[in-house]
C-alpha cells in the first residue's frame, strides 16, 4: 500500500513529536512541514533535515492529509484554508463539551462543502482519554466518573542534592524496581561548568543516599521533566444498588505530548475509510486506526 503523506502544520512541540512519529513509522511518509514565515528558517532536528519546510500548504507537493498542531484559537482559520486545497485534516484542539462540539461543527461545514474528511480534537485528552471515558460511562450506566491529575512521578526538591557544587537545582523520585526494592533517582540542572560525575559521586556519598541504589541523572531542565511526569486516574464508579458496586479505574502516567502525537498519526490512518465531514475519535471505528494493521490488531487484542 502506498504510505500516505502528511503535512505537519505548526512546528511546536505536537509538530515535532508528529513529525519525528511519522518518520519513524513504516506506513506514513512526511511530505511537508508548514511553518509561520517568520519561523520558516528555523533549524530542525538532524532526522527532519531533509525535509521540505514551506510557508503555505499550497507549496507542499502531493499532501493526503495535514496535522495541525497549531494553537488552539488559530485551528479553524488554518483548518478552512488547508481545506479549501481539498486536503483532509486533523487537529488536537483542546476543547470539551459544548466547546468542543461547536468546533466540530463549524469544521464540518468547511469539510462537507470541500468533500473531504476531518478529525477534531484527537489528541490525548480530549482525544483517547474521551473514547475510555466514554467506555467506562457504557459499562456502568447512571455512574459518576472523576478524573484526576497528578504529576506522574512523586518528585520532590531535595536540599541535599542542591548543595552539592554545580547543581542549579535538583529534584528526587523513589521508585521501587520489579523486585521490589527502592531505588533513588536524582535528576540534577547542572551549572555551566559543572563536571557530571562528580556531582553523581557527591550526591552518592552523602550519608541520606549511602546505602541507597541511587541514579544520579542531569538533565536539560526540571521544569519540563516535571511537565512530561505528569498522570492522570480515570475513576468511575456505578451506581449503587441491585447490579453491585462496579468500580472502574484507568491511571495513566505519561508525556500528553508524546500521546497525542501517536493518537495523530492513528487518526490518520483512519482517515482513507471517512466519508466527508467532521469527526470526534469515538466516532471512529477503532480498526481503522490500525491501517494497515487492522487484521493483526484484530487477532492480538481480541
Ligand atoms: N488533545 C490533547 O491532549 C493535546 C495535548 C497537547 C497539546 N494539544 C494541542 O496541540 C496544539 C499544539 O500544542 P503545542 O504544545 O505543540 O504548542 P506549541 O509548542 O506552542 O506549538 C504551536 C506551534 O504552532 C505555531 N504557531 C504559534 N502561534 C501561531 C499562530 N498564532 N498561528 C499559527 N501558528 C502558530 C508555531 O509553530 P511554527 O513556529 O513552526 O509556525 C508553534 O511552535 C495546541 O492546540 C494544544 O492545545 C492537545
Amino acid at each position: 500500500m502506498k504510505p500516505l503523506r502528511l503535512a505537519v502544520v505548526g512546528f511546536g512541540r505536537v509538530g515535532q513529536v508528529c513529525a519525528e512519529l511519522i518518520v519513524l513509522s513504516h506506513d506514513l511518509s512526511l511530505a511537508a512541514i508548514v511553518r509561520r514565515p517568520a519561523s520558516a528558517g528555523g533549524k530542525l532536528p538532524e532526522m527532519l533535515r531533509s525535509i521540505p519546510v514551506t510557508t503555505h500548504i499550497g507549496q507542499a507537493k502531493d499532501v493526503d492529509a495535514a496535522l495541525l498542531c497549531v494553537p488552539t484559537h488559530a485551528v479553524v482559520e488554518i483548518a478552512g484554508q488547508i481545506l479549501q486545497h481539498g486536503i483532509p485534516i486533523i487537529d488536537c484542539v483542546t476543547l470539551h463539551g459544548e466547546a468542543l462540539h461547536s468546533h466540530k461543527q463549524a469544521i464540518h461545514k468547511a469539510a462537507l462543502h470541500h468533500r473531504v474528511p476531518a478529525i477534531v480534537g484527537a489528541g490525548w485528552d480530549p482525544g483517547a482519554l474521551s473514547v475510555f471515558r466514554s467506555w467506562f460511562a457504557l459499562l456502568t450506566p447512571g455512574g459518576a466518573t472523576e478524573t484526576r491529575h497528578h504529576s506522574g512521578l512523586s518528585l520532590r526538591h531535595t536540599t541535599m542534592a542542591q548543595s552539592v557544587r554545580g547543581v542549579k537545582d535538583a529534584l528526587c523520585a523513589e521508585v521501587r524496581g520489579p523486585d521490589g526494592r527502592v531505588q533513588r533517582y536524582v535528576y540534577v540542572e547542572l551549572e555551566k561548568q559543572a563536571d557530571a560525575d562528580r556531582v553523581a559521586q557527591a550526591i552518592r556519598a552523602d550519608p541520606l543516599f549511602l546505602g541507597e541504589d541511587t541514579q544520579v541523572f542531569p538533565v536539560e531542565s526540571l521544569a519540563e521533566l516535571e511537565e512530561e511526569g505528569r498522570g492522570v486516574v480515570l475513576d468511575r464508579r456505578g451506581p449503587p444498588g441491585r447490579l453491585g458496586h462496579q468500580h472502574l479505574l484507568l491511571e495513566a502516567r505519561c508525556d500528553d505530548t508524546l500521546l497525542t502525537g501517536q493518537v495523530m498519526l492513528a487518526a490518520a490512518r483512519a482517515l482513507p475509510e471517512l466519508e466527508p465531514g467532521a469527526y470526534v475519535l469515538p466516532g471512529i471505528p477503532l480498526g481503522a486506526m490500525w491501517g494497515e494493521r487492522a487484521e493483526k490488531a484484530q487477532r492480538d487484542w481480541l
